[in-house]
């Protein structure tokens, strides 16, 4: 089964269960500032969970585009070096606001998986909430019973609250949640371990492909849970890791949503893939990269200095790297891989398809701009000899990082290939000075004015002349971005101000030989 058809069987199904099929929000959040990106189905949702927005449809279903890359969520560092984390994914989702609950959701779920799917059922495990003393839960029988009636009762695994806990954060709807694993071993492999002793354990290959939370309490601010009146059901499929398991390959990257990606990068450079892990990984990193970074410039995040543009910039910086050091690329490569996601994605996700030249013209002006420094940093870091703590002095770090634009998981990527630390402490310290001087560099500070003439009252002359002779009255001295300025008022001005939307006069004073500039406080940003 292809994964567009993959997709769209999960849509339907849950159409045909009177869902309503709703689009991805976008994967870049604006409004929420405890949230850069969209990490899970349920983000758009929130507002319906929390009870602050009404209930249109009470059954919903999507693919939602998400990115786990800051915060909570972190999956960067995995990124390429497995088969089966990425930056950006996808997440099947089925909802229910206030309606269907355990029942339903755990059937239908089972009846997609087994029925549509025809996953082989001697492959599951589910698991579910073995309760908490402290929250004083008990176990989740009733989950626990539905599966009883689909599932051996061998292959219903008790969970920790750790893993079958769900909460959306400190305080909030939340709830026990029930996990499907699957496991994709070859039989030999299955018959020397069972496959329920690899659940839940970072295992490759038996893996955890949907979660099913069932949102029953409300999490308060003393920490108790209070039962909510109404009973909500969120999932969630890892829908490159169901591709996976559906095309019978063990790694995401060789399903049909990776393999066009990593056959343009092949084709691209002197190398193959699958014979050499890290050319492998390079390659896993360029094509996740590429679909975190191409949806975030359609979603309307651009590569920036600061905050989620950083990320992304981050990100971007991690794919030239690999491509530069493992697959030889010397120049801007990655954006001419858009065309390839457009083809693949662009018809689920029409806003690749709209802005495809512009993230093409984004990404190929960051490689452009990084890969500049990024010979020059390398060089700098392969000349180093460290003696014997083998760390990367604090110094240094911070100089790739100012100098030649290193995010620091960079540099820390570089110096964990050869075995190497930072010394992290001395480069927090170097960060927080800059910091600390671009602040006071963006001070005004003003100094008191002095007075020279009591008494006067100013006048405004320029409808009438342009030049005038005149006495100081007043002036004081103003420091900004570690430059002196000075600002006078005289007793007669041809000088319009700033004020009303008209940008304020320039001209001249003379004093005997002297000519001093004067112009406008406002009118750029370093001058005053
Ligand atoms: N919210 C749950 C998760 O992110 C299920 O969708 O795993």
């Amino acid at each position: 089964m292809k994964s567009s058809q993959i997709r769209q069987e999960f849509i339907n199904f849950f159409k045909n269960k009177n869902h309503e099929a709703v689009d991805s929000a976008p994967m870049v959040i604006k409004n929420d500032p405890t949230l850069m990106f969209t990490n899970a189905g349920m983000n758009q949702f929130k507002d319906l969970f929390l009870g602050h927005s009404e209930v249109i449809n009470k059954r919903v279903c999507d693919t939602q585009k998400c990115l786990r890359v800051s915060g909570k969520h972190n999956d960067l560092d995995e990124v390429g070096y497995d088969t089966y984390h990425h930056t950006m994914f996808e997440m099947l989702g089925n909802w229910s606001f206030g309606d269907y609950f355990k029942k339903e959701s755990i059937n239908w779920a089972w009846e997609l998986l087994t029925e549509v799917y025809k996953i082989q059922k001697d492959r599951m495990y589910v698991t579910v909430f073995e309760g908490c003393e402290l929250d004083k839960i008990s176990r989740d029988n009733e989950a626990a019973d539905v599966w009883a009636e689909l599932i051996d009762s061998e292959r219903i695994i008790n969970g920790n609250k750790k893993d079958n806990f769900w909460e959306m954060g400190e305080v909030g709807p939340c709830g026990p949640c029930s996990e499907i694993h699957i496991d994709i071993r070859p039989d030999s492999e299955r018959k020397k371990i069972d496959g329920k002793q690899l659940v839940n354990k970072d295992h490759p290959q038996v893996i955890e492909v949907w979660n099913l939370v069932f949102m029953q309490y409300l999490r308060k601010s003393d920490g108790s849970l209070q039962e909510l009146p109404q009973k909500h059901v969120d999932t969630g499929m890892g829908f490159e890791r169901l591709c996976m398991v559906l095309q019978g390959v063990t790694s995401n990257y060789d399903t049909d949503i990776f393999q066009p990606l990593i056959d343009k990068i092949v084709s691209s450079c002197p190398f193959s893939y699958g014979s050499d892990e890290k050319i492998d990984i390079a390659m896993r990193v360029i094509a996740d990269h590429l679909r975190a970074i191409a949806f975030s410039i359609a979603d309307g995040q651009l590569p920036s200095n600061t905050g989620a543009g950083y990320v992304i910039r981050r990100i971007l910086r991690r794919a030239v790297r690999y491509g530069f050091t493992y697959l030889g690329f010397k120049n801007p490569f990655i954006y001419s891989l858009v065309n390839q996601l457009v083809l693949e994605m662009g018809n689920q996700f029409p806003e690749l398809k709209k802005q495809q030249s512009l993230i093409e013209k984004v990404i190929k002006e960051e490689e452009q701009s990084f890969l500049k420094t990024l010979e020059k940093g390398i060089e700098k870091l392969d000349q180093l000899t460290l003696e014997s703590s083998n760390c990367i002095p604090g110094g240094l770090a911070f100089e790739l990082y100012d100098t030649y634009g290193f995010p620091i998981d960079l540099t820390q990527l570089i110096a964990n290939e050869k075995g190497w630390n930072i010394d992290l402490e001395a480069f927090e310290k170097l960060l927080l000075e800059q910091k600390d001087r671009s602040r006071k560099a963006t001070l005004i500070q003003t100094q008191d004015w002095i007075e020279l003439k009591k008494g006067i009252k100013e006048e405004f002359v320029g409808y009438d002349q342009t030049k005038i002779k005149s006495i100081i009255t007043k002036y004081r001295k103003v420091n900004r971005k570690g430059d002196e300025f000075y600002q006078l008022i005289f007793d007669k001005t041809p000088f319009y101000p700033e004020g009303g939307g008209q940008v304020g006069d320039n001209g001249f004073l003379t004093f005997s030989d002297e000519k001093i500039e004067v112009f406008d406080t406002k009118k750029e940003n370093n001058q005053i």
